[in-house]
């Protein structure tokens, strides 16, 4: 008790990391060594979380003295895959988790979701620690069971050691891209500063005890504030997830992070429509021992105190929200706190503009992290919601005329199969789905440039452009009908089937034809001299040697190439562009304004 009597609860640390890295077996190793060297039921595993008390990790570290050390009654970690946990783990407009691990497999590296992880631990300020895993791949690698890291390092050969140095500084290099300043665990000397990258195995224990040291020091470092809960205060948790289970229907598993949860408490949760009111029939913990999603048989408990991972047994709970808060209430507090429940979720879910795109989440924490993100790089955002992409999604999306907003971001959902169906009729519209948030909104941006680069093409190739030449002395070819003339561009570009204007803005003819060095070409630019055919005009008559003649542009396009088009544009096609304009306003100012 003595530790919670100074009321710093169990600190939640979320295992992050790319597939298959070894967050699972990190946990495994955690809480199966643990077992092991501790008394039954020394390592309580709750749903999707794993309570090290501290009194076990000081044995695992080897150091009874830990425990008097540190005030916190042990840590408290989470593990599902991703990035999901951390971002379904929210409280108000923050992240619950206190403290993150990363694992990287050191042989292969950052990928998609470590990048992905640290990004996110980044936008919420999150302390953690790298564990650059599988260092008993190392080829030559000479295990030693446990070890404390250093241990184990100083055990190995000269090659080995530089290998392993080596693969960290790569870790180095790419923390640091991300704007992350970091070292191995042991040279760093201000965890504010630096982030401490832990080379372990999760297979064979090699630098476990100093993945929790570290994470003890961290805790204790940063975050005693945070911590600082009430024992006896009415319980807050988060949903992690609302699970049908047999014989009990609807349950819904849950982190309580701060007081107490009783059997037989009203509970107040976040759903779509108005927050769940409902009394709680049963708290259940899965038994020791066991793996958490596979585990069938919970025990059932009368009372749990913060944090701590259970499953809530209740009526009513089919339409709880994943990432919802869940707020125990009395006679007094029911009101405000469901109307403050429902402004939150609301507040996440409304918050949006009358145009812009569709976006659909799994979890209400992950919707709050991709509208906070879309807002960053201000997308706008008409509807945003959880759950699977519906027909109705499919029609309000389908209802603008604008292109870009015409689409729906789907992170981690389904296209419901009567969806899919709508979706077939409607070209237009477009979907993009993915698992990862920053690739969702990358996939997204790139498709809008790519869209407006390819329809700015288009325009292009059926914009006239200005255009500008002179005639050459002594070189009428033919005199009219049409009449051949020799002339020099001046500027900008001269292409068939456009009208020529002269200096004083009369339009005199078209062009039918050009010709170079005998040959027929479809465009001539600046410098070029070529044999023009001019339908309309004869030569002498409207026009002599000397003269400078003019692509006359339509108005439209003349408008479409200031206002849009200006960027793609050379020098010299702008500067005949403005002597072009400056002749049409001679008469009207206004022209093409
Ligand atoms: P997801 O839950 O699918 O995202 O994967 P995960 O990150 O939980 O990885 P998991 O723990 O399932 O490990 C993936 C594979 O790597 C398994 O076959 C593990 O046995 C193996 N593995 C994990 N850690 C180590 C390690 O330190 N050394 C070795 N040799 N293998 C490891
Ligand atoms: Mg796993």
């Amino acid at each position: 008790m003595s530790k919670n009597d100074k009321s710093l609860r169990t600190p939640i640390v979320c295992v992050m990391g790319h597939v298959d890295h070894g967050k699972t077996t990190l946990l495994d190793k955690i809480r199966g060594t643990s077992i092991v060297d501790k008394e039954d039921g020394a390592i309580t595993q709750h749903i999707g979380a794993t309570e090290v008390p501290i009194s076990t990790i000081a044995i695992k570290c080897g150091n009874p003295e830990l425990e008097k050390k540190f005030m916190v009654p042990g840590l408290l970690f989470i593990d599902t895959p991703g990035h999901q946990a951390f971002t379904s783990l929210r409280s108000r407009g923050g992240a619950l988790a206190d403290l993150a691990i990363i694992t990287i497999d050191i042989n292969e590296g950052f990928m998609p979701q470590t990048i992905e992880s640290l990004k996110i631990l980044k936008k919420f300020k999150t302390p953690f620690v790298v564990a650059a895993n599988k260092i008993d791949r190392i080829h030559g690698w000479n295990s030693n069971k446990d070890s404390p890291f250093l241990l184990t390092y100083k055990a190995q050969n000269e090659r080995i050691k530089q290998m392993v140095d080596e693969k960290i500084y790569k870790i180095i290099g790419d923390l640091y891209e991300l704007g992350f300043n970091s070292e191995r665990y042991d040279r760093v000397t201000d965890f504010s500063k630096n982030i401490g990258i832990i080379p372990i195995s999760a297979k064979t224990g090699e630098g476990i005890p100093d993945i929790l040291m570290v994470l003890l020091g961290l805790a204790q470092k940063f975050l005693e504030f945070n911590l600082c809960y009430d024992a006896k205060s009415p319980g807050i948790g988060t949903v992690l997830e609302v699970k049908r289970e047999k014989g009990l229907g609807a349950t819904v598993d849950a982190i309580l992070y701060d007081g107490t949860l009783k059997k037989g408490d009203t509970i107040v949760i976040g759903s779509l429509g108005n927050p769940i009111k409902t009394k709680i029939k049963a708290i259940l913990k899965p038994n020791p021992l066991s793996e958490i999603r596979s585990e069938e048989k919970f025990k059932s408990v009368n009372k749990v105190t913060a944090a701590i991972g259970i499953k809530i047994s209740a009526p009513n709970l089919e339409n709880a929200l994943a990432g919802a808060p869940i707020k125990v209430v009395s006679y007094d507090t029911v009101d405000g706190i469901t109307k403050e429940i429902k402004s939150e979720i609301e507040a996440i879910r409304i918050d949006t503009s009358l145009d812009g795109i569709l976006v659909k989440a799994d979890t209400i924490g992950s919707l709050e992290a991709l509208v906070n993100e879309f807002k960053k790089e201000n997308i706008k955002i008409r509807k945003a919601d959880v759950g699977e992409i519906s027909k109705r999604d499919i029609i309000d999306a389908a209802a603008t005329d604008d292109k870009f907003h015409s689409v729906i971001l789907g992170f981690n959902v389904n296209i419901r199969s009567d969806a899919k169906e709508k979706l077939d009729a409607l070209s237009n519209l477009k979907i993009f789905s993915n698992t990862v948030i920053y690739s969702l909104i990358d996939d997204y941006v790139d498709w809008v440039q790519l869209e407006k680069q390819k329809s700015k093409k288009s325009v292009a190739e059926l914009i006239i452009k200005s255009g500008r030449f002179e005639l050459l002395p002594d070189s009428v070819f033919r005199q009219s009908k049409p009449a051949v003339i020799g002339v020099r561009v001046r500027g900008g570009i001269i292409k068939t089937n456009v009208d020529v204007m002269t200096e004083d803005g009369v339009v005199i003819g078209t062009i039918k034809g050009i010709q170079s060095q005998g040959k027929p070409i479809n465009e001539a630019r600046i410098g070029m001299e070529v044999a023009v055919a001019i339908e309309g005009v004869v030569a002498g008559r409207q026009i002599k040697d000397g003269d400078e003649l003019y692509i006359n542009v339509p108005e439209r396009h003349v408008k479409i190439l200031e206002q849009e088009l200006i960027d793609s544009l050379k020098a010299d096609e702008i500067e005949t562009l403005e002597a072009f304009v400056k002749i049409k306003r001679k008469d009207n100012p206004f022209w093409a304004k």
